[in-house]
């Protein structure tokens, strides 16, 4: 990418479409020129917000509502609020730029915490505070995420091209996202969701190209933790869920074509033949070919980090503490008072859990307004 795609402060930067990375004819660069600046939510948006193909398919807390929002929605970027940029959590020094995305990234380093500025035990109850060990900033205060638009949960390419009259369609769901194309297959999407949630130490791992598949669904990603490991904690996630093509002799994902210049090159997006489209594509990757073309579940999973909500909205403890549908219903080999049963331990939990309910709140406005102003000078500093 070239230095405009961020540093361009006009907005009228732009790329030619099917142009290698050139600006397009149409964009003034003497005037893009006299407007370089600090990178805004737009130069990094443009990009992030629409990852995969349109708005939010990708990430679900990373959106162009995000472009001029309100604290409502993220806590952070809200216009109405202290109005961050990205870069403002996501600092350079030299290019380097801070922050992880577990979907390319493996290690734990060079990440963007949200304890930089608000240290490890940034609330005035303890019980608050003890949590910040093993639970993350994001598995409290990102109670819902896509609050604004949808993203999608699950792409099934095993459906697609069908045609109609002979040629592709598409098909909208009432708030105007794709439900079906058949250059891609079938969509389902959702808003207002409640994050699923995993252990997290800050590694993961990837499936490649080539890597054998073992199990189902295949794990595109993998985030490694557990309760025992020390420098794990409870985040909250998307999961992306797939259906992909698959070779069943080689038992491999297969890579199809999927553009191409001309009808009848092979490319799925013209001539919707899966077998060549196979064919060709993994010929063009270098690797086998059994003829053998199946779908198969996969997985991937995105970390929510974005649309912090205002501290009201926090997760409340009876959300997790709780028998029936507790959010962290899906995580288990430890113990959680009021979630699981031990009658001694739950006894003292729930006492514990009720004085601290009742002893919440109670300090919690006054030292808000100290808290806050203090954060916003070390924000212009
Ligand atoms: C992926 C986005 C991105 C791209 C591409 C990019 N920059 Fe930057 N640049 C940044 C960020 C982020 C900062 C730090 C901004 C801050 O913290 O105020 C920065 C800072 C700078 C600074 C201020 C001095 C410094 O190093 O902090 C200059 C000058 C600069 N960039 C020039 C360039 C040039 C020239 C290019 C192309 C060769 C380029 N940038 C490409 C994101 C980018
Ligand atoms: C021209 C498009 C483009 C622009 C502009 C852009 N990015 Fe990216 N960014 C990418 C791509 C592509 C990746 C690789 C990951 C992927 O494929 O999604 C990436 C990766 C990242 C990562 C993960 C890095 C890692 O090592 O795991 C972060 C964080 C990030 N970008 C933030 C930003 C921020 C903040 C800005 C604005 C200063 C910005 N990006 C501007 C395209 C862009
Ligand atoms: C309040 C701080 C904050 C702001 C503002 C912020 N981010 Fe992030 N972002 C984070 C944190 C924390 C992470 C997790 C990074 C890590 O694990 O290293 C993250 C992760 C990411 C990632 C990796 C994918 C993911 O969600 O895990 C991308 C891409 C990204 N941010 C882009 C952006 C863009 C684009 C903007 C502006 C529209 C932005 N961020 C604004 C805090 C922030
Ligand atoms: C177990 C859930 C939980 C975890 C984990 C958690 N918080 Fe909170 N947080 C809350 C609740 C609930 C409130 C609202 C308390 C109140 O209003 O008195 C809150 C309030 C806040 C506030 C506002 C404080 C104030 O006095 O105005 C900030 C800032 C904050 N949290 C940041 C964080 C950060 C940063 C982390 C991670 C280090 C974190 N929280 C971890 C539940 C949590
Ligand atoms: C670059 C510094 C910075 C980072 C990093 C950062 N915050 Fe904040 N945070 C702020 C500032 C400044 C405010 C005050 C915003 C306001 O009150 O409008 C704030 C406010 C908050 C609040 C209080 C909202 C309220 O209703 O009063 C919560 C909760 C919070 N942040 C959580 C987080 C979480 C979770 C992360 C990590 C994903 C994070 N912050 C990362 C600077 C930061
Ligand atoms: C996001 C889910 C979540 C929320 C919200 C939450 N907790 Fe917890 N809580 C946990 C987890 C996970 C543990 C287990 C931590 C451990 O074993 O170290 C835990 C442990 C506890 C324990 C046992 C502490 C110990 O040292 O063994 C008590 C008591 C408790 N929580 C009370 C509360 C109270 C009170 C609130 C609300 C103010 C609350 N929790 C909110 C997830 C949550």
């Amino acid at each position: 990418m070239d230095c405009l795609a961020c540093h361009d402060n006009s907005g009228s930067y732009l790329k030619a479409a099917g142009g290698a990375g050139n600006p397009d004819a149409t964009v003034d660069l003497t005037k893009v020129a006299q407007h370089v600046g600090r990178p805004q939510r737009t130069n990094c948006g443009t990009c992030h917000f629409f990852g995969g193909g349109g708005n939010n398919v990708k990430h679900g807390d990373l959106e162009m509502a995000l472009f001029d929002t309100t604290r409502e929605v993220d806590v952070h970027m809200g216009s109405d609020g202290v109005d961050m940029s990205c870069v403002d959590c996501h600092t350079a020094t030299e290019h380097q730029m801070k922050g992880k995305l577990y979907s390319i990234s493996s290690m734990n380093r060079n990440r963007v915490l949200c304890e930089e500025c608000h240290s490890e035990t940034p609330h005035t109850e303890t019980m608050l505070n003890e949590h910040t060990r093993k639970v993350a900033c994001q598995t409290c205060h990102v109670p819902t995420y896509a609050k604004v638009n949808s993203t999608k949960l699950r792409w099934d390419w095993s459906t697609a091209g069908r045609l109609r009259d002979g040629k592709p369609y598409e098909e909208k769901d009432a708030l105007g996202d794709d439900t079906y194309m058949s250059i891609k297959g079938s969509f389902q999407w959702g808003r207002n969701l409640e994050p699923e949630y995993a252990w997290f130490d800050g590694t993961a791992t990837h499936y490649l190209l080539g890597d054998p598949v073992t199990e189902t669904p295949v794990r595109l990603n993998r985030l490694f933790g557990s309760y025992d490991d020390p420098d794990a904690k409870i985040i909250p996630v998307k999961v992306h869920r797939g259906r992909q093509p698959f070779d069943e002799g080689n038992r491999i994902l297969v890579q199809p074509k999927l553009a191409g210049s001309q009808a009848g090159d092979g490319a799925f997006w013209r001539d919707f033949d899966w077998q060549r489209s196979a064919t060709e594509g993994m010929a063009l990757v270098g690797l086998p070919y059994s003829g053998k073309l199946a779908f198969v579940e996969t997985e991937m999973v995105w970390p929510i980090n974005h649309m912090v909500a205002p501290k009201g909205q926090a997760v409340s403890c009876a959300e997790c503490h709780t028998r029936d549908g507790s959010r962290l219903a899906g995580l288990r080999a430890f113990y959680m008072p009021g979630r699981d049963r031990n009658p001694w331990v739950d006894g003292l939990g729930s006492l514990a859990i009720a004085l601290a309910i009742a002893g919440a709140g109670i300090h919690a406005t006054a030292r808000a307004m100290s808290r806050r102003r203090r954060m916003e000078r070390s924000l212009e500093r």
